[in-house]
């Protein structure tokens, strides 16, 4: 299909992955601890994931082959920084020569410094609520910074908005109680300040650098009448985090779904309405809304008030891959026609290069190349070949 919109010179197209999700092994984050916890909640652990830290060229390979230019990757934090303090520079030489791979294939490095795993010893000195949080990741940005010399697009945390909304625990404490009714907003100021200590510290290291987050829209309608339910709603659960992104070079959009506020029979008689019967989901259990990342782009403009975006992930879990295929077309169509009306966004990385662990389970698949859960063996899929195509052409489907 050719579209009306040609994407700008320089554009990049390419896929997503994180560190936890893809790895295998990484027994020093809270998030192993708690999958292999007694009481662990969760429906399978992470274990060998796709076995990624050891066979990362070839997944840049894969990517690479297909046509796309650029891979959003993660480096492990529990692992460069196994104690506090404590620098293991075999790790930093290990994903120092995962960009150098991108680099040798021609491509670009989207490099995220935290996607929601933690060090152990992180959360048994108080987490984000320490005091001095936002100073300890700082020191963890500027002890990243030295393998980022030549890399443009930094990533300082992924989705702070969900970490806070969903902050509940994966172990069963037996005491009941689980997510917290209201985001907690001064979880979102702490890391918000780690973010902008973050953003000081690889600006001062690393003169070029283009420094953001990425935020998960959720694109927050209103049933007619309950806009301003809505707008409260959403305020300490998106917008806080895209007004914190003013000043920075890029903000990362992160599009699935479309979420619907109006009233509900709660104590505060407004909140997420039900998807009727019959509604069309994904194996995630969300709504099918492709036109999702039109709206996630133009909310972030306005409520950024223009800074230039990425989205650093738009995706689907498909068992069919026509599914993934007709999902991101959709997507991209509407990507297209919020660039048309002066959107400014500077990338499309898919969610995800592989089939991985989505945060409990296997189950979900979002890979444009499906792995082999014993052998590690990588088959791309039809979807991969395809956004390969699109991303050679550079028209997005209209
Ligand atoms: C996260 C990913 C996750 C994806 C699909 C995003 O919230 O950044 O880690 O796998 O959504 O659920």
């Amino acid at each position: 299909m050719t579209g009306t919109v040609t994407v700008p010179a320089g554009f990049l197209w390419g896929a997503a992955t994180a560190a936890h999700q893809v790895e295998g092994g990484n027994v020093n984050t809270t998030n192993w601890a708690d999958e292999y916890h007694p009481r662990a909640t969760v429906s399978e652990p992470s274990g060998d994931a796709c076995d990624s830290y050891h066979r990362y060229p070839e997944d840049i390979a894969l990517l690479a082959g297909a046509g796309l230019t650029a891979y959003r990757f993660s480096i492990e934090w529990a692992r460069i920084e196994p104690e506090e303090g404590v620098v293991s520079h075999a790790q930093l030489a290990h994903y120092r020569n995962m960009i150098e791979t991108c680099r040798q294939l021609g491509v670009e490095p989207v490099v995220t410094l935290h996607h929601f795993s933690f060090p152990r010893w992180w959360r048994a000195r108080g987490g984000w609520g320490a005091p001095d949080s936002a100073a300890v990741f700082a020191n963890y940005a500027r002890i990243a910074s030295s393998i980022l010399t030549d890399v443009t697009w930094v990533i300082t945390i992924n989705e702070p908005n969900m970490m806070v909304v969903n902050s509940e625990s994966t172990v069963d404490t037996g005491t009941g109680v689980n997510a917290p009714d209201e985001p907690d907003p001064s979880l979102a100021r702490a890391i918000a300040a780690a973010h902008h200590a973050a953003t000081e510290v690889l600006h001062e290291q690393l003169p070029g650098v283009k420094v953001g987050w990425t935020i998960a829209n959720q694109v927050y309608q209103a049933v007619p009448g309950w806009e301003a339910q809505r707008d409260a709603w959403q305020y300490w659960r998106e917008d806080f985090y895209l007004e914190q992104a003013r000043e920075d070079d890029f903000i990362g959009v992160q599009s699935y779904l479309r979420t619907v506020i109006g009233p509900t029979e709660d104590a505060r008689g407004y909140g997420p309405q039900e998807w009727p019967e019959g509604t069309d989901r994904t194996l995630t259990g969300w709504e099918y809304y492709p036109e999702a990342l039109g709206h996630a782009l133009r909310h972030t403009w306005d409520v950024t008030g223009g800074v230039p975006m990425m989205v650093t992930e738009n995706g689907i879990a498909a068992s069919d891959d026509e599914r993934r295929i007709a999902y991101t077309t959709g997507a991209l169509a509407a990507m297209g026609d919020a660039m048309a009306d002066g959107c400014d966004v500077r990338g499309y990385l898919h969610w995800s290069l592989l089939d991985n662990y989505e945060w409990g389970s296997f189950a979900p698949t979002f890979g444009l190349i499906a792995v082999d859960r014993r052998t590690f063996e990588r088959t791309p899929k039809p979807s991969l070949v395809w956004l390969g195509g699109i991303a050679r052409g550079g028209a997005l489907p209209g």
